[in-house]
């Protein structure tokens, strides 16, 4: 903990202590508030990484009411809810170009939405699902339409009379309507390879945190999709629950990886958790088809262990149940590791390129030898002394893999059962000591997933007398 940190904690508890002798609802008020200082929002609405749908990747500037509504009726019969997915997100173009002169309140473009947006979200909770927006902390939003830099606290009162469950809260021009990025060049040469805006995001991102935590309607689920910039890590927690750690995805292997690279850097994966926070390498595509089933795969049983949000980015009215996409999205054996409740982000533990000099896949291209000639294990600890662990193959081809679980995925040592996560089988005990496990062929660009689950702590070679 930083200085400054101390010094205002220090602060807290010495109002803590001259409230003491008042009433007990003040100390525990004092309390809470010391412990904010150190920990996320405290306020329990993500204890574990949000499940939707997200309209973006799907739709791209092509949104419209239609589209929503069979959205929603898509997540309805497939029961997409059931497996966790319950967020429908509306993103960019829902509103104008300009405010109504009068009220100054952003405009719904009724166009696209021609019932408005208290219809949509009337529509949404009625089928048990949540509700979310799109805004921008800049004077436009990235597709040109009205900002709220300066309109935070009536933006989000009108979100309010909408009943919004989720606001994604979008990072473009910054200060000039001709320029959607205006980079502070020293700051983000002293904060490489974070970059830095002006005005700083933390200046621009903040009055829409205060806000909401100021309503009266705290339901709100806050991204902030700021790309990481800005050095989202040190302050993000106490502003939102989720930050976007990196540009936006396409929907294609080399920048899958780029993002799950960058995502992987140590100062994210230090600052993540229930009650901190989730770092978020962009929402899915499974089903969307610029990628192969294969690849998809990988994609999502990577976002499942670093503990991303599930937002699901194809146009789910045209999956169908038999499809290899629906069982994808559906595994629920790496849904439940997304949703574990100690929280924790898998990190890549070899062959890794988010752990190189210029940190990660924006570089890894150039920088990191591995970056399409490696493979990698991702692991991380689960509840209950359980890893996951995620094989994935970067190379172009085939390849066997012999796996140490201890020296390749750094397993502590102990005995475990391991589980195919894919296969639904299990596979064997072992001791994560063991000289070398058999993966037999991994397919380019698949991945094996496993779950360890803990038998015994010690290993025969670590007997305890
Ligand atoms: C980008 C953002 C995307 C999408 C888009 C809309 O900045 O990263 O996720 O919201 O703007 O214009």
């Amino acid at each position: 903990m930083n200085q400054s940190c101390h010094m205002k904690i220090a602060k807290y508890e010495e109002n803590c202590e001259i409230k003491a002798g008042l009433k007990m609802k003040n100390l525990i008020l004092c309390l809470s508030l010391a412990f904010n200082l150190v920990s996320g929002l405290n306020d329990g609405l993500c204890p574990t990484p949000p499940m939707g749908f997200s309209s973006w990747n799907a739709f791209k500037q092509n949104i419209d009411q239609e589209k929503i509504i069979n959205t929603v009726n898509a997540i309805k019969e497939l029961k997409l809810d059931e497996y966790g997915y319950n967020y429908v997100i509306i993103d960019d173009l829902w509103s104008s170009a300009q405010r109504n002169p009068t009220t100054q309140y952003l405009q719904v473009n009724t166009t696209r939405f021609p019932q408005g947006m208290k219809f949509i979200s009337d529509y949404i909770h009625e089928k048990g699902l949540k509700f979310g927006l799109y805004a921008n902390a800049g004077v436009k939003t990235c597709a040109g339409m009205s900002g709220s830099l300066g309109f935070e606290k009536q933006d989000l009162d009108q979100f309010i009379e909408w009943e919004i469950d989720y606001l994604k809260y979008d990072n473009c021009f910054p200060q000039n309507e001709n320029e959607p990025y205006k980079f502070d060049k020293l700051k983000s040469l002293l904060h490489f390879p974070s970059m830095y805006q002006t005005p700083d995001e933390k200046t621009r991102f903040e009055p829409m945190g205060a806000a909401i935590k100021a309503a009266s309607n705290k339901n709100i689920v806050f991204e902030m999709c700021l790309y990481g910039f800005g050095n989202v890590e040190t302050w993000g927690k106490h502003n939102g629950h989720i930050w976007r750690t990196t540009g936006d995805i396409k929907d294609r292997w080399p920048s899958m990886l780029a993002n799950i690279d960058i995502n992987d850097e140590k100062r994210f994966t230090s600052n993540q958790g229930p009650n901190i926070g989730w770092n978020y390498p962009d929402a899915l595509f499974v089903g969307k088809g610029g990628m192969s089933n294969t690849e998809y795969r990988t994609m999502f049983a990577l976002w499942c262990a670093v503990k991303s949000p599930l937002m699901l980015g194809s146009d789910l009215s045209k999956v169908d149940m038999n499809s290899e996409a629906f069982e994808i999205i559906t595994n629920t054996e790496l849904i439940s590791v997304n949703q574990d409740k100690l929280g924790v982000q898998a990190t890549c533990k070899n062959n890794c390129c988010s752990h190189s000099l210029f940190g990660g896949g924006l570089y890894a291209p150039l920088t990191c030898p591995g970056f399409r000639s490696s493979w990698q294990a991702w692991s991380g600890p689960l509840e209950n002394g359980d890893f996951v662990v995620i094989i994935v193959n970067r190379y172009d081809h085939d390849i066997k893999v012999d796996i140490n679980w201890q020296k390749d995925a750094q397993i502590p040592n102990g005995v475990y059962e391991v589980r195919d996560m894919w296969q639904h089988e299990n596979l064997g005990i072992i001791e994560s000591t063991d000289s070398l496990w058999s993966l037999g062929t991994i397919g380019f660009h698949d991945n094996r997933a496993f779950r360890l689950k803990l038998v015994q702590k010690t290993t025969k070679n670590n007997f305890l007398p």
